[in-house]
């Protein structure tokens, strides 16, 4: 078989955190209530004037820079393609990647496009550097995650907006030829413009709108589904994984998944009690933050999953 593998990661945040107790100040809510339903406590949110297209950047170059350092093959010259995953930029046009082209001066033949797929975008971002690197032996992919998901949500809708925040990630990929290795990818959708869905004015008031009980019904069915459907395709067990790299929607949609694998509830990493759920960011930022805490390294097996609007999901098992 084949694979990738990840020769760096980055992330950036805005610098304001709002905190459960903060939204309590003008909605009729508790960290109480909110930290219990969701295991979040608080979360990054852009500043004005402060975008996607802005976190996207720092958060590629630092991934830029590690890659250097970790693969002395690599510069930007190598780059084959930017795919970001976003759908809250503030740019409809032109996309985040082109942007990061420009800034970071990377080369102009290069394919840039972005990824509209909310929360399940950077996992498909994964799944399309896998197709191009598989045809570009010696190139590299920059695929990022970044959201300003405060530009689509109604700070006065408490359903909601307690639920989102702003960040970025990015990692850096490679071709990794050898027998050992191994990229499954699986997806699924669901479509439905009533669950969860956002709406541009003047049609619409340009929020996101969710039925939470339908979402969480969803996602843990389709988490764990994607789960059980890679062990089976790769004939590996969940002992055989180091780590399953979720999408930080809701600590319980994580917890109904993980009890269902007894003996591997450690392999669940969560963060977002800090960072809330970032959406095509998510599983970017979670993954960054995994390898800088060496929770996450190479020579293992791990699945990535997402879940989200669309509605829709995906996975990957892969080694890295
Ligand atoms: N604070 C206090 N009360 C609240 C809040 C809040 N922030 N939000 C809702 N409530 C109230 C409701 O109004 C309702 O009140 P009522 O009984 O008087 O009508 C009550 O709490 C219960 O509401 P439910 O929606 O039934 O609450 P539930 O226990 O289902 O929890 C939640 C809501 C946390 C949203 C849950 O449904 C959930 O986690 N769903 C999944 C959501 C998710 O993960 N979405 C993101 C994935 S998709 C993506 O990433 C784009």
């Amino acid at each position: 078989m084949a694979g990738i593998q990840i020769i760096g990661t980055g992330s950036a945040v805005p610098e304001k955190i709002l905190s459960n107790d903060d939204m309590s100040t003008w909605l009729d809510t508790s960290d109480e209530w909110i930290y219990k339903r969701t295991g979040i406590k608080r979360r990054h949110i852009a500043a004005e004037g402060e975008g996607a297209h802005d976190l996207a950047i720092r958060a590629a170059r630092q991934a830029l820079e590690r890659a250097k350092e970790a693969d002395s093959g690599f510069s930007e010259e190598k780059l084959i393609a930017v795919i970001t995953a976003s759908m809250s930029s503030d740019y409809i046009c032109p996309t985040v990647s082109c942007i990061i082209q420009e800034e970071l001066s990377l080369p102009e033949d290069i394919t840039a496009y972005d990824i509209n797929a909310a929360c399940t975008g950077f996992v498909y971002a994964l799944q399309n550097a896998f197709r191009m690197l598989k045809e570009d032996k010696d190139g590299y992919v920059l695929i990022v995650g970044s959201e300003c998901m405060s530009r689509l949500v109604d700070y006065n809708d408490r359903s909601v907006c307690v639920l989102f925040g702003d960040g970025a990630g990015a990692a850096v990929l490679r071709f990794d030829p050898s027998d050992e290795s191994m990229f499954l990818p699986i997806a699924g959708t669901k479509g439905s413009r009533k669950i969860l869905y956002c709406r541009k004015p003047p049609v619409s008031d340009g929020f996101l709108h969710m039925n939470g009980q339908e979402v969480y019904r969803f996602a843990s069915n389709s988490l764990r589904t994607a789960i059980e459907r890679l062990l089976e395709r790769s004939g590996l067990s969940i002992e055989d994984i180091d780590q399953v790299v979720c999408h930080q929607a809701n600590a319980r949609i994580i917890d109904s998944v993980r009890r269902r694998f007894p003996g591997a509830e450690d392999k669940f990493y969560q963060h977002m009690e800090e960072y809330a759920n970032t959406s095509g960011a998510s599983v970017a930022l979670v993954m960054n933050e995994m390898f800088q805490k060496g929770i996450l390294h190479e020579n293992m097996t791990i699945i990535c999953a997402a879940f989200g609007a669309g509605l829709s999901w995906n996975a990957v098992l892969m080694t890295i």
